[in-house]
């Protein structure tokens, strides 16, 4: 669309950063999927930006003729029904603060449209679900254009993605399930911030084989209708889960985090077992790394290292930071990288270490090469952030996706 130059003013652009989320109680199954309602509260960790993050720009124009949007520099349709739920919701709540005489900025942008482009600065193939953060951007940086209050936004994100209103805080957030019907009290609620446990590390291991998995909406659902180990599971597990998960992070207890955080993902994949048909998600290299961490937990006589997986054989690994580059070689040992110039550990510097013979001797692995494509090293990370600088924006002054933020 060619805009008049006289009208560029009446441009309002915003651009936010939002991060990538790490269950460590898993999120399976909703109760209402219109409202994206869960049937068990859940818990993650939010992954540091610096590596992992979607970046959005939206701009609202009385000169749009209608919503846009463009993901990773292809436009997509914006009549997708999560995205218009969050679009619907937001500028319900925007309209809602107006006429209160709440709100403090300039909302007649509410009823322009909108244009919003979005970028991930991680690889599809790294596996994550990009849900999360994208949904998270998608919400945090609308209400920055229509000025809408932030403890209203994880009910929003929920509706474009339930995992994503996990990823509107940073360091360790729970989602309570909530127990009204119309969903206003199943929000995500902070638990401790990014800083308060510095040791804590994050690797995410890129397994080699890629296969088509069935997605998280679609699995959950079969899973709600034929697993009964989902109920016990919503009914009994979980609530005590959730307890204990948030008093060891309090107490910053590494073997007891980790050990949770190992059977609540176990417990997942059972599920996926149970459901029917059953889903896989884990590959042979997945259950490989799972024996290559108890064989070094075991050696040590102590959980140092966990491991979680979402809806796919990648696995998440939390550490502590004084194990982190031990466990970085044994990796390497027993998965040998394919040497082709590209880096093996990228994100987080990660020092050298030495293994002795002992310790590969007692893991009794045969070594599996190429099996791991790469490693992403991480910390806990902040919640969403708005970027200042306009040169950041990823819409031009006409409205459209600079060059920058189209890819072929
Ligand atoms: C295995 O949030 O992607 O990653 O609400 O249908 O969009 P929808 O599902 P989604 O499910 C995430 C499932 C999980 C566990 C978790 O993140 O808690």
């Amino acid at each position: 669309m060619k805009m008049p130059e006289n009208d560029k003013q009446s441009l309002s652009m915003v651009t936010c950063t939002a991060p990538v989320n790490i269950a460590v109680i898993k999120y399976w199954g909703k109760r209402d999927e219109d409202l994206i309602l869960p049937i068990n509260s859940s818990l993650s960790v939010t992954l540091h930006q610096d590596q992992l993050k979607t970046t959005t720009t939206i701009a609202c124009s009385r000169n749009f003729q209608q919503d846009r949007i463009w993901l990773n520099g292809k436009e997509e349709d914006i009549s997708n029904s999560r995205l218009q739920s969050c679009l619907q919701e937001i500028r319900r709540v925007s309209r809602k603060r107006r006429n209160s005489g709440d709100s403090t900025s300039d909302v007649s942008s509410v009823s322009h449209k909108v244009h919003i482009c979005s970028v991930n600065n991680f690889p599809t193939a790294a596996g994550l679900a990009s849900s999360a953060s994208g949904y998270a951007c998608l919400v945090y940086t609308l209400s920055q254009l229509f000025g809408v209050e932030s403890e209203q936004l994880s009910a929003v994100a929920r509706q474009g993605s339930g995992s994503a209103c996990r990823s509107l805080y940073g360091g360790f957030v729970q989602w309570k399930l909530g127990e009204q019907l119309d969903g206003k009290d199943s929000l995500a609620e902070q638990v401790e911030s990014e800083s308060y446990w510095p040791e804590l590390r994050i690797l995410i291991l890129v397994v080699s084989a890629e296969q088509k998995s069935v997605g998280s909406t679609s699995g959950m659902h079969t899973s709600v209708e034929t697993s009964q180990l989902l109920k016990y599971r919503a009914d009994v597990v979980v609530p005590s889960r959730m307890e204990k998960m948030i008093r060891v992070i309090r107490e910053r207890d590494f073997p007891a985090f980790g050990e949770l955080t190992m059977k609540d993902s176990n417990q997942f994949h059972a599920i996926c077992l149970d459901t029917y048909p059953p889903i896989f998600y884990l590959n042979n290299m997945s259950h490989r790394i799972i024996s290559l961490v108890h064989h070094y937990n075991q050696y040590y006589g102590e959980t140092r290292v966990a491991y979680t997986f979402d809806a796919g054989p990648n696995a998440v690994i939390y550490t502590l930071q004084d194990h982190l580059p031990e466990f970085v070689q044994v990796v390497r040992h027993f998965f040998p990288p394919e040497v082709n110039g590209e880096e093996f550990v990228k994100g987080l510097p990660v020092c050298s270490a030495d293994l002795s013979e002992e310790l590969k001797r007692d893991i009794n692995m045969e070594p599996t090469p190429k099996a791991i494509r790469y490693i992403i090293s991480t910390k806990a990370g902040p919640g969403p952030c708005v970027v200042k600088d306009p040169n950041h924006h990823l819409l031009g002054a006409d409205g459209l996706p600079k060059k920058s933020a189209i890819s072929d």
